[in-house]
C-alpha cells in the first residue's frame, strides 16, 4: 500500500481531493464511489470550492455510495442521501441521474442489493473508492467478522458503530440498526483505485491493525484491502501514531502531498 502522512485534517482534505480531481482529470467520463461520516466532510467541501473555482466539472461522473440506513427515506435529515446533497450534490453540477445510493427504504431489501451490485458492474466498475475506517476496523458498514468477498447487502450494525453516529440522530432508541453496505468483495473486485482516509487518534489503533501483515483474515475488515493491489491512505499524523516500523518498511510511506 502507499501511505500519505499528512499534519492535519485540513491537509488530509486537501491531499484527498487532489486525487479526487486527478482521476476526474484523467478520464472522459469518471465513477467515483463515496463514503460518509466525519471523515470526508473536509474532502467535499474541497471539491465544491474547486467547483466554484471552475477547476472541475461533475457533469460527466457517476457516483456509487458504500451504504445507507435500513428505514430512513431520502428525505430523511439522518439518511446519506441527506448527507451527499448537503455536503456535495447539491452545490455542484452533478446529473442526479448519476447518483447511486442504497434505498434503504426499499420494499425488497434484497432486491434493492442486487439490483445495486448490477448498477456498480454496469457502470463499469469504480475509478476511485474513497473509503472511512470504523474504530473497530469497519470499512462501509462491513463489521468485524465480515469476509473479504462479500457482496452488497443488509449488515447489522454492532453497538460501538451505534455509538459512534448516535450523534446524527435524535437518539440511539431512533436509530435503525441495519444498513444496506457494499460489500468487502464487491469493493476490492470493482474498484481500480482506492483511497482510505483516517483522522484523528481514535482511528490509531484500528489503522495499525489494517496495516498488520497478520490481519488478512477479515477480522479486522479494513486489513482486507491488503489484497488490493492499488490502495492509498491518506493519514493524519495523530491516525498514524501506532504504525509500527515494520509497516514503515513494508509500504511506501510519504509525506504531505500527491
Ligand atoms: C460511511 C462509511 C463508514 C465510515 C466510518 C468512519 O459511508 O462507510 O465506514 O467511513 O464509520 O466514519 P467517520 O468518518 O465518521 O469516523
Amino acid at each position: 500500500m502507499e501511505i500519505t502522512l499528512v499534519s492535519t485534517y485540513q491537509k488530509l482534505s486537501e491531499v484527498a481531493a487532489d486525487y479526487v480531481q486527478e482521476t476526474m482529470k484523467s478520464r472522459a467520463h469518471c465513477v467515483l464511489g463515496l463514503a460518509t461520516g466525519e471523515t470526508p466532510v473536509g474532502l467535499y467541501a474541497q471539491l465544491v470550492r474547486r467547483y466554484r473555482r471552475r477547476e472541475i466539472s461533475f457533469k460527466n461522473t457517476t457516483t456509487f455510495n458504500l451504504d445507507e440506513y435500513v428505514g430512513l427515506r431520502p428525505a430523511d435529515e439522518s439518511s446519506y442521501h441527506y448527507y451527499m446533497h448537503r455536503h456535495l450534490f447539491r452545490h455542484v453540477d452533478m446529473d442526479v441521474n448519476k447518483i447511486h445510493i442504497p434505498l434503504g427504504a426499499a420494499a425488497d431489501l434484497e432486491g434493492e442489493c442486487r439490483r445495486y451490485e448490477y448498477a456498480i458492474e454496469d457502470s463499469g466498475g469504480i475509478d476511485l473508492q474513497i473509503l472511512g475506517i470504523g474504530r473497530n476496523g469497519h470499512i462501509g458498514f462491513n463489521e468485524p467478522g465480515s469476509t473479504c468477498t462479500g457482496r452488497t447487502r443488509v449488515v447489522q450494525l454492532e453497538a460501538s458503530t451505534l455509538e459512534a453516529n448516535a450523534q446524527y440522530f435524535p437518539s440511539v432508541q431512533d436509530m435503525p440498526h441495519e444498513a444496506i453496505s457494499m460489500g468487502i468483495g464487491t469493493v476490492l473486485e470493482q474498484s481500480r483505485h482506492i483511497l482510505l482516509l483516517a483522522s484523528g487518534a481514535a482511528k490509531a489503533a484500528a489503522v495499525e491493525k489494517m496495516l498488520s501483515a497478520d490481519e488478512t483474515t477479515g477480522k479486522l475488515p479494513a486489513s482486507c484491502l491488503q489484497l488490493h493491489p492499488n490502495v492509498t491512505c491518506v493519514l493524519d499524523y495523530d491516525a498514524a501514531a501506532n504504525l509500527s516500523d515494520s509497516v514503515v518498511r513494508e509500504n511506501r510511506v510519504l509525506e504531505g502531498g500527491v
